[in-house]
């Protein structure tokens, strides 16, 4: 197939400013025009160039940003967008849809860094890292001021959501003897048996029986506050709860309530609504491990992020079918986590 010079924007957020230089997606894209912008708000970015824009890739971290209809619409020559993450929650993927312009994602650049991290977060809250850490510099040296713990071998991890992180979750705790159980209605027949573990039907079943709870969905109208009162009243008095989806999964406001009355005995929470502003709440409590969305990084992470988003946008051009668009059938995604 025989490509003119196209223009590709990449958005990067103000506030993060991860990388300064588009060197990576430059090398793939050598041919075209590769333009970096620095926004806090699509509304500053000018009509013009929106209008000119072929292909856009929008960087994992540019949550507060949220990519409407209205800028969708300005979007008059773009047909792809990548979105340069796992998560696409703040792009409006169906207003997309319907004006013809499809999205990807890059589903798999941080499967172990997250998994990981949900790992390090359970481990941290369940060894209480955070406080005796505290107790150690501030001049103590007491095993004893973390009483009590407990053993994780035996305990019920619930996974909720059992994508390709959830997966890797299940891996990596069966090697500290967790018995492993999941909650997700989209993931296919079988996959219990793949994995080795058990299915919940219910997410209520998963909630009253596990010991520990990961979140691994992803965030769409209907897992928005999956986890909200009513949620928490099921629970396991005592359970630890770890978040590394996203911050909008959980009612931040019943967390709170749930931490306070003992319900939740621990938390470690990589995502929490309305980040960066996080509710100041949380900041004051020692039973919880807080990390600033850092789950997914690592430098090896970052490369294949930004390798994988380049490549992503060479393959559409020419012409190649491309996996991972997440509004086919944008409709339907509503239901998927
Ligand atoms: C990070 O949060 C991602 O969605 O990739």
């Amino acid at each position: 197939m025989n490509i003119g010079r196209e223009k590709i924007l990449i958005i990067d957020s103000t506030t993060e400013k991860h990388f300064k230089k588009a060197i990576i997606e430059q090398e793939i894209l050598a041919e075209h025009d590769v333009q970096l912008v620095h926004i806090s708000h699509v509304n500053e970015l000018p009509l013009t160039l929106l209008s000119e824009v072929n292909y856009l890739i929008i960087w994992a971290c540019v949550p507060a940003v949220s990519f409407d209809k209205a800028f969708l619409s300005s979007l008059k020559n773009c047909r792809t967008i990548v979105k340069a993450a796992v998560g696409y929650d703040n792009i409006d993927i169906s207003a997309a849809r319907e004006l013809g312009i499809s999205v990807l994602n890059i589903p798999d650049y941080g499967t172990e860094e997250v998994a990981d991290h949900a790992l390090a977060l359970m481990l941290g809250i369940a060894r209480k890292l955070e406080e005796i850490n505290l107790h150690v510099k501030q001049g103590g040296w007491d095993w004893a001021s973390v009483k009590k713990l407990y053993r994780l071998r035996g305990r019920k991890l619930g996974i909720i959501g059992f994508g390709r992180i959830g997966g890797a979750v299940a891996r990596r705790a069966a090697m500290f003897g967790l018995n492993v159980q999941f909650y997700d209605p989209n993931a296919v027949s079988g996959l219990d048996k793949t994995h080795g573990v058990v299915r919940c039907e219910s997410l209520k079943t998963l909630l009253a029986t596990s010991d520990i709870i990961s979140v691994n969905a992803s965030l769409n109208p209907s897992s928005y506050h999956l986890l909200s009162h009513a949620e928490f009243d099921i629970m396991k008095k005592g359970v630890l709860l770890v978040n590394t989806a996203r911050g909008g999964i959980i009612d931040s406001e019943a967390l709170f309530s749930a931490i306070k009355s003992g319900k939740v005995a621990a938390a470690g929470l990589d995502v929490l609504e309305n980040e960066p502003n996080i509710p100041d709440c949380f900041r004051q409590l020692d039973n919880v491990l807080l990390t600033a969305h850092s789950a997914f990084y690592t430098e090896e992470s970052f490369l294949e992020m930004r390798t994988k988003s380049a490549e992503l946008v060479q393959q559409k051009m020419n012409g190649l079918h491309v996996r991972n668009c997440v509004n086919e059938n944008a409709g339907e995604q509503s239901v998927r986590y």
